[in-house]
């Protein structure tokens, strides 16, 4: 039988619980992996769903679906043209999901998130591993983390593309106009573009891994932007799954005639 390792080594202090921690730590890890695969299922139920994602009367197109570029979009809502083919396993946008879902699984808060809540590598601090050996991120798969930033210039570009989607909602079939779903589309997309700027990648660029501020003065007012929005990080990775979610669900809502879009004017 291999020598017991960690906290149960012999040359350590001998204490055989797993920790001697009396408050509720497992908590944060419970509500990770909660919300975490609540809204993979809800997402992953309307990429499939191909339906109810665009409203003609307003134009409002679902992120999800953002951009839509299979044949199966209907007119008006591929605002970039449509080169896919109409296939149920192949979601309306298959060019920009995969990369969205590449940038949110490399991303270092969310590796964080579930490296602790998934795979308990620590469940919290100071609570001993299940896990007997650990190499970290210095073999396959997880040395591919290192390539996030080039999902960060993904990214930039799809934020673009779901700016662009939210000034078009303002012009709709009856000319200009502002309803609700234009205040959430663009409560969303502000809220994209704080989670994509805050990236921790954003801030090497910009000016993290510059040696001298003094000699790039624009650089350096830049970085220091980037590092006030990724103290926040966190926040917005969880702030922007619900914007996402709510504005999805808000336009399902009007699409699918449940309910119909507030207008203001
Ligand atoms: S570190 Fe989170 S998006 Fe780059």
């Amino acid at each position: 039988m291999a020598a017991p390792t960690g906290t149960q080594a012999p040359s350590r202090a001998r204490i055989t619980e797993r920790t001697l921690r009396t408050d509720r730590w497992w908590i944060t890890p419970a509500l990770t992996v909660t919300g975490l695969v609540a809204w993979l299922a809800y997402a992953t139920f309307r990429v499939f769903q191909q339906a109810d994602y665009w409203v003609a009367e307003h134009h409002y197109l679902t992120p999800f679906s953002s951009p839509c570029v299979s044949n199966g979009c209907v007119d008006g809502a591929a605002h970039f043209g449509t080169f896919l083919p109409d296939h149920p396993l192949l979601p309306y946008a298959a060019l920009s999901l995969p990369l969205l879902l590449l940038f949110r699984l490399t991303c270092y808060y969310y590796r964080k998130a579930y490296y602790r809540s998934f795979w308990l590598s620590p469940p919290a601090c100071a609570v001993a591993e299940p896990h007997r050996r650990y190499t970290g991120e210095t073999r396959l798969p997880l040395i591919l983390q290192n390539a996030h930033r080039y999902t960060f210039y993904a990214a930039l570009i799809i934020t673009l593309i779901n700016t662009y989607d939210a000034i078009l909602a303002f012009d709709g079939a009856d000319g200009f106009g502002v309803g609700l779903g234009n205040v959430i589309l663009v409560g969303n997309v502000v809220m994209l573009w704080c989670y994509t700027l805050s990236c921790h990648s954003c801030r090497h660029i910009t000016g993290g891994r510059l040696r001298s501020f003094s000699r790039h003065p624009i650089r350096y007012r830049w970085w220091t932007f980037v590092s006030k929005l990724n103290t926040r990080h966190m926040q917005f990775a969880w702030i922007t799954l619900g914007t996402l979610a709510l504005t999805d669900f808000y336009i399902w809502m009007v699409a699918s005639g449940t309910w119909s879009d507030l207008r203001f004017f």
